[in-house]
């Protein structure tokens, strides 16, 4: 059977990096409380003028590079977003005219910070379905541009950043020992969509709006609805928690990484974490996790290893795959 396999990762960071201390100077918060609640120490913001394709174009040549591939060599472009270059055309658009590719199709997902996961199940769709060989996948954000500064509940919660992954078409036995995805598991419940939106949009306000969230509410959802859909995932996948190698959540918060952890009873040394340097980066926190992991050496060809992230709808869910 087919299977949709990462044959390539890569990530960037923008230059600027800003220190929790940087919130000090206009904000009534301290270093001690951003890293106590959140496990953030830092987080990278674009340069003015640097737009999230900025970003996505630069991890997806390391992508490329790292797989060994032309951009020509791709048949799909899917950037995970929710702070797109322009309402239209897709940011993926723009991201295929900057690789300079003159074939395939690009668009977008929106599924804030599950977009990535969402991105990947879709992708992992295309390519059984035989409709692509090859998907870029990219998550890209550029949140700091719908943080409202005088809300310290959530300011100087998210960073920017891009990632990017390239899933090939490969052939498998049909068995968990298969590379690739092995099963993946989506949900969204829009009654909660109040709890994590932003204050405006082109067909309400005309505008992009700011960040809201009640962080406490998303909280209790996020690490009990990440358990349940990653005990899921295991068991579409015909595994258990303890065949697996690599966990990389969502970058969200480091307490919800930890709980949710320990509801699957799985030990932390098994759980990428890179929240403390790269804040929450929405869509692109996962594949810039599995970047720097792969290039620690944490993430190895034949690694079974379960991927979950909740946001925005609220929208949630988890794949499983062989690296
Ligand atoms: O990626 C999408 C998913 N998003 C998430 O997963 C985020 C989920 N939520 C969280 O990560 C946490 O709820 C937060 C980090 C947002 C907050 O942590 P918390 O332990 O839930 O704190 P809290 O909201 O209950 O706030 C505790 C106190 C409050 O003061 P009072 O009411 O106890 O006097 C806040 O006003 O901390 C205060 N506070 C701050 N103090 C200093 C809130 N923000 C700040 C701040 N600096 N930046």
């Amino acid at each position: 059977m087919i299977r949709a396999a990462i044959q390539g990762v890569g990530h960037y960071l923008p230059e600027r990096v800003v220190e929790n201390d940087w919130f000090t100077t206009f904000l009534d918060t301290s270093d001690e409380w951003i890293k106590s609640r959140s496990g953030i120490e830092r987080r990278h913001f674009a340069a003015e003028g640097q737009t999230t394709s900025d970003l996505a174009i630069h991890a997806a040549k390391a992508a490329l590079a790292d797989a060994g591939l032309e951009p020509d060599d791709i048949d799909t472009v899917m950037v995970a977003t929710s702070t797109p270059d322009l309402t239209f055309p897709a940011t993926a658009t723009i991201v295929q005219q900057g690789l300079g590719m003159t074939r395939g199709f690009a668009f977008d997902i929106q599924a804030v910070c599950a977009g990535f996961v969402y991105a990947l199940s879709n992708a992992n769709a295309l390519i059984v379905s035989g409709q692509a060989k090859r998907v870029l996948v990219i998550g890209a954000e550029t949140f700091s541009r719908i943080m409202n500064w005088e809300d310290r509940t959530t300011c100087v919660l998210f960073g920017d950043g891009a990632g990017a992954v390239i899933l090939e078409a490969i052939e498998g036995e049909g068995t968990p020992a298969d590379r690739g995805i092995l099963a993946t598991d989506l949900h969204s419940d829009g009654r909660h969509r109040e709890i994590l939106q932003v204050s405006g949009g082109v067909s309400t306000s005309q505008s992009s709006g700011h960040l809201m969230m009640a962080g406490k509410d998303v909280f209790r959802h996020a690490v009990e609805k990440l358990a349940r859909s990653t005990i899921d995932v295991l068991e579409k996948g015909g595994v258990t928690a303890d065949d697996i190698d690599r966990v990389v959540p969502h970058q969200a918060n480091v307490r919800i990484i930890d709980r949710t952890a320990k509801k699957l009873g799985l030990p932390m040394d098994k759980v990428v974490v890179t929240v403390a340097d790269h804040g929450n980066t929405s869509a692109a926190s996962i594949p810039l996790a599995m970047s720097v992991a792969k290039a620690r050496g944490d993430l190895k060809t034949g690694d079974l290893v379960v991927t979950e992230a909740i946001g925005g709808g609220l929208a949630w869910g988890a794949v499983l795959l062989r690296w």
